[in-house]
């Protein structure tokens, strides 16, 4: 019998091990290396399009594909599947309804805290739109979504995304 392969699969091995084991914190936590959450169905798109439908004008025609391409600018900083990591921001997950600074794993501005709204669609519009300007103090360094468009979309995305239903 040849040792060489099999000493080689074993290798192998011990490094998939090394490569898989979880990283404090070390670089932004993706969906997939965050602390298990209750098991969510897998929404379909067709599922997402259905609850998209359900909520009111504009945001049930929101794009969903073009409010995913502007999460991307929030996912240095944020994770929405439930139970994800607090980052540089906290977990928006359930944020709809919700008050404003009401994460207790996270550290918010004295502004932010202050605040005392309620997370709702017209909120998240101008606080996307220019957070600093918005709420001066905040922490969330973050320029502004100028397009309205942009913002629909994204809120939409956010909505289905952070598990908000219609009233
Ligand atoms: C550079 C990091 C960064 C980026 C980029 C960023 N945020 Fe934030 N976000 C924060 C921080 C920090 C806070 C807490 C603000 C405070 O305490 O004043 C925050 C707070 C929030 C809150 C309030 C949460 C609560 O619990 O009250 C919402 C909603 C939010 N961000 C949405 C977004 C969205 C949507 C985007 C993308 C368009 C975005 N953020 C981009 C860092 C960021």
């Amino acid at each position: 019998m040849r040792l060489g392969p099999i000493l080689a699969a074993a290798a192998l091995v011990t490094l998939a091990a090394a490569c898989s084991k979880p990283q404090e914190s070390a670089s932004p936590p993706d969906t997939a290396s965050a602390p298990a959450a209750p098991a969510a169905p897998e929404l379909s798109d067709a599922d997402k399009q259905a609850i998209l439908a359900s909520y009111p004008a504009p945001y049930n025609t929101a794009d969903l594909a073009n409010g995913k391409a502007k999460f991307a600018l929030c996912q240095s900083c944020h994770t929405i599947a439930p139970g994800g990591a607090n980052m540089t921001g906290p977990n928006l997950h359930g944020v709809f309804g919700k008050k404003s600074a009401s994460n207790p794993d996270f550290k918010y501005s004295d502004a932010l805290k202050n605040a005392g709204w309620v997370w709702d669609a017209s909120h998240l519009d101008q606080w996307l739109e220019k957070p600093m300007t918005f709420l001066p103090g905040t922490k969330m360094s973050f320029a502004g979504l100028k397009d309205a468009k942009d913002r629909t979309d994204l809120i939409g995305y956010l909505m289905v995304e952070t598990g908000h239903k219609a009233q």
